[in-house]
């Protein structure tokens, strides 16, 4: 079944190419007929051009089989020409096909695959498919065509012999079926370890500088080199398996040729058979030898494309993950956020992410989220923008169900700054743009000034058209993260969120950054993640999580009162105001 949807997933980006898919088989059997009537040729200059001495005759075929070669050549070079065409047009259009189609994949989907096995699916396995594609569309019709052309050829010439033709063929078939039987599963193994190293690769390459700190390079190359010999191994197991194709068609087949020239060589001998004629049989067979080669070689290519068109198919049956309402529902009340008993687990996680948060994110004010590291605060705001769906209870932004939004309603309402901030190739403009794309340089550097990102991009020689490499890299860290700020700036949102994101600012600048965000015409509802308390201590709420648990909400003040779990998470970053033991006693209390 599955092999099914591979194949229908390839005929749907062949749609385009159906012309191109008709003439070049159909090329390449003209081509066939040409190698086809050689034999023939030949036969008539021994008997008669050179057995009778018609020279005439003898000049006439040879010019012939000039002319049939060029033809031959003429209708290969078409046939390839729309070989490669198809082909190509078609390998195009899948990878383009998938790249939209992991566009819409929920990042829940895209987590449970992983990048590299998208990465090897989107590249190595769309290049099997476009090679598989055109040794297909040239070879699937010529090859057996020739098989059985020789064979009928064969047949008008000298029954008896032909015989031996008739009898071989079905024993190579059945050789060519065995080993495609053992490689097609291999094929998918060295895919999939193809995968993994990719997976390393990426790995490896993105993490290179901390690699270096903690000298792990010897371990990395040793990581490296032994799931690469790995692949390998299974390379050329494979490759043994497919090589025996060759040699056993060989045997085969030269066997078959020794008993065909035995059998003519005794009609000759009676007379019963012509010289030529024997040449030519022999030339059958020949021909027939090569075409089964490349037909074994063609089935080891398809079964290999197949293998690779499942993996992407695979991909391209996921669905988009998210269902979205037609119409969506008016909203209620502007810029507020409601969490109603919300539970959230990371597919195939054991344990909940999140458990049972409720509370009220009034508009236009800011809500602190502080926790140590791994007690949720990022699941959190990743649910308001619905990157994943709670399992239970209910998100609400503006007084409605976040899932009762349309695609891009409820993102247009948040400006996300991301934990793990991410720049792309690009001015600083275009990155800016991400944010609104009819933006202009003036509201670029308003919001530039906002985030506290102005100086620096003002210091550059290009300014706004300063150019920024892939992921930023030609940035430190603040410049990234004040970038990442201004660009969701940009979009004048409804509700801002900043995950960590004074993480790499100075306090000096923190502080400068909080104010001019509270001073900014913007009329927003903040959300602010944060370890220190210093960043969120002012917030109108804050909220804090413990293990996935809201282990307290209030104010600073009310906090600092009543909840055990910010109490210390303050008390470590600001020790001065650890009371004494009985007074904490009594704040506990
Ligand atoms: N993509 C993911 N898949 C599976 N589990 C995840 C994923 N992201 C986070 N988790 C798990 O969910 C829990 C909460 O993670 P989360 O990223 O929300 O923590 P956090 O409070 O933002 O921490 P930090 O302060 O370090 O950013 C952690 O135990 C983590 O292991
Ligand atoms: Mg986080």
């Amino acid at each position: 079944m599955q092999k099914g949807v591979g194949m229908k997933t390839l005929l749907d980006s062949l749609k385009n190419y159906k012309k191109e898919c008709v003439l070049s088989p159909l090329f390449k059997m003209l081509e066939a007929m040409m190698d086809l009537l050689v034999p023939v040729l030949v036969a008539g200059i021994i008997d008669r051009g050179i057995g009778l001495n018609d020279t005439s005759y003898l000049y006439s075929q040879i010019w012939m089989m000039v002319l049939l070669a060029a033809l031959g050549l003429g209708f290969s070079v078409i046939a390839q020409y729309y070989a490669a065409r198809a082909s190509v047009g078609a390998a195009s259009e899948l990878r383009q096909s998938l790249f939209d189609h992991i566009q819409q994949l929920s990042i829940g989907t895209l987590d449970r695959f992983g990048s590299g096995t998208l990465i090897t699916r989107m590249t190595s396995d769309i290049n099997m498919i476009q090679n598989g594609l055109n040794l297909t569309l040239r070879l699937l019709l010529r090859s057996p065509f020739i098989v059985f052309g020789s064979m009928i050829m064969a047949f008008t010439i000298n029954v008896k012999c032909a015989l031996v033709f008739a009898a071989s063929i079905p024993i190579l078939l059945a050789a060519v079926f065995f080993i495609m039987l053992v490689c097609i599963p291999l094929y998918k193994k060295v895919q999939s370890q193809l995968d993994r190293i990719m997976t390393l690769t990426r790995q490896n390459l993105t993490g290179v500088r901390v690699i270096r700190a903690f000298s792990r390079e010897k371990d990395s190359v040793s990581e490296f080199d032994r799931e690469n010999q790995k692949l390998t191994k299974m390379n050329e197991f494979v490759g043994r398996v497919s090589a025996l194709l060759n040699p056993i068609t060989y045997v085969l087949i030269n066997i078959a040729a020794i008993y065909l020239i035995k059998i003519g060589a005794v009609q000759v001998n009676l007379g019963e058979m012509s010289q030529g004629d024997a040449v030519a049989l022999y030339s059958y067979m020949a021909q027939m030898i090569i075409e089964l080669v490349k037909l074994a070689n063609l089935i080891i290519s398809i079964n290999r494309a197949a293998a690779c068109a499942d993996r992407v198919s695979s991909v391209l049956k996921e669905e988009p993950g998210m269902s979205y309402p037609v119409q969506s529902e008016q909203p209620e009340e502007k810029n507020s956020v409601d969490f109603n008993h919300v539970s959230f687990a990371y597919p195939d996680a054991r344990e909940d992410s999140l458990t049972d948060i409720s509370f009220h994110a009034r508009p236009h004010t800011a809500v602190g989220i502080i926790g140590g590291t791994g007690s949720g605060k990022s699941t959190l705001i990743n649910l308001i923008p619905r990157f994943y769906d709670a399992l239970s209870g209910t998100v609400s932004v503006d007084g409605v169900n976040v899932r009762e939004y349309g695609r891009k309603e409820l993102i247009e309402k948040i400006g996300l700054v991301p934990q793990k901030t991410e720049l792309f190739a690009g001015t600083i403009l275009d990155n800016l743009k991400w944010g609104s794309e009819s933006l202009s340089e003036e509201d670029a550097w308003k919001a530039l000034k906002t985030a506290q990102a102005e100086t620096f991009v003002r210091e550059k020689e290009s300014g706004l058209y300063s150019i920024v490499e892939p992921g930023g890299r030609n940035l430190s860290g603040g410049q990234r993260q004040r970038l990442a700020i201004a660009r969701a700036l940009v979009r004048h949102p409804e509700i801002l969120i900043l995950d960590d994101s004074f993480s790499a600012l100075d306090f000096a600048t923190d502080a400068s950054l909080r104010k001019s965000l509270r001073e900014s015409e913007l009329n927003t509802t903040v959300f602010m993640v944060s370890q220190r308390t210093s960043t969120i201590m002012h917030a109108d709420q804050i909220l804090v999580l413990d293990d996935g648990r809201l282990a307290g909400i209030g104010t600073h003040e009310e906090l600092m009162k009543t909840c055990e779990v910010y109490q210390e998470i303050r008390w470590s970053q600001v020790p001065e105001e650890r009371p004494l033991d009985g007074i904490h006693m009594e704040a506990a209390v």
